[in-house]
């Protein structure tokens, strides 16, 4: 069942979201104006529901998104540095990179490479301003691994439910960064994991979840 939020329009959508409380940051909601799902969604970008994106995959829907964004909102400021995991549409990672701005760099990931390939293509419709200064990059890789050239991250989004937390995210993760993560099998739950300036880690669980999972792809990945 779609959630309240939906809308016939981007603009309509993200207003919902902040009158319902779910966006309540100027930084996210200005990010998620800035670009439109119905380059991302191919069937009811405006509908606060998953739609499927093939591969088995999805794109989540936009109360998750919002709600994602708004946990991380402290840690995608103008000039930071993130990882986006499971791309797959390419949606977030491009509002992501919205919020860090030019001075900052995206980092977005999908195991599958038909689906790095979509979120190329969906962010070069609208958003592939973001592809050519260079503030968002789409690679293939596995999550697991995470992609430490980059690294380390003032924050990590997790898009597809891991059964444990991947030790080189943690790795990956500034200290003082946050990563939001849906962790589980078949009860998961939505968990922020903040590392501490002293670098030990603190895991809170927010809420349960339904997430498809964090797969293990072959080593060649
Ligand atoms: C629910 S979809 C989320 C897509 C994206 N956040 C969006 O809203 O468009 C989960 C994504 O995680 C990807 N995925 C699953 N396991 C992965 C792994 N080990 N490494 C990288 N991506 C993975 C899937 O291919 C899929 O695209």
């Amino acid at each position: 069942m779609a959630w309240r939020c939906s809308a016939s329009g981007n603009a309509d959508l993200v207003r919902n979201l902040r009158k319902a409380g779910v966006i309540h940051t100027d930084h996210v909601e200005q990010a998620m104006l800035k670009v439109d799902r119905s380059n991302y969604a191919p069937q009811n970008p405006y509908t606060d529901a998953p739609q499927p994106l093939g591969h088995q995959a999805t794109i989540s829907a936009p109360h998750m998104h919002a709600h994602a964004l708004e946990l991380l909102a402290n840690h995608l400021q103008p000039g930071m540095r993130a990882l986006d995991v499971g791309c797959g549409s390419g949606y977030l990672a491009a509002v992501m990179a919205r919020m860090v701005g030019i001075d900052g760099q995206v980092v977005a990931i999908d195991y599958l490479s038909p689906l790095v390939a979509l979120s190329l293509e969906n962010v070069r419709k609208e958003d592939a301003d973001l592809l050519d200064s260079g503030t968002l990059q789409v690679e293939q890789g596995d999550g697991w691994k995470g992609f430490e050239q980059a690294s380390p991250y003032d924050s990590i989004h997790v898009g597809a439910a891991a059964e444990s937390v991947p030790e080189a995210l943690l790795e990956q993760l500034k200290p003082g960064g946050r990563m939001v993560i849906p962790v589980g099998t078949t009860t998961q739950q939505f968990c922020t994991i903040d590392r501490l300036p002293n670098g030990n880690f603190e895991q809170k669980s927010l809420m349960g979840v339904m997430y498809v999972p964090l797969v293990h792809p072959p080593s060649c990945i």
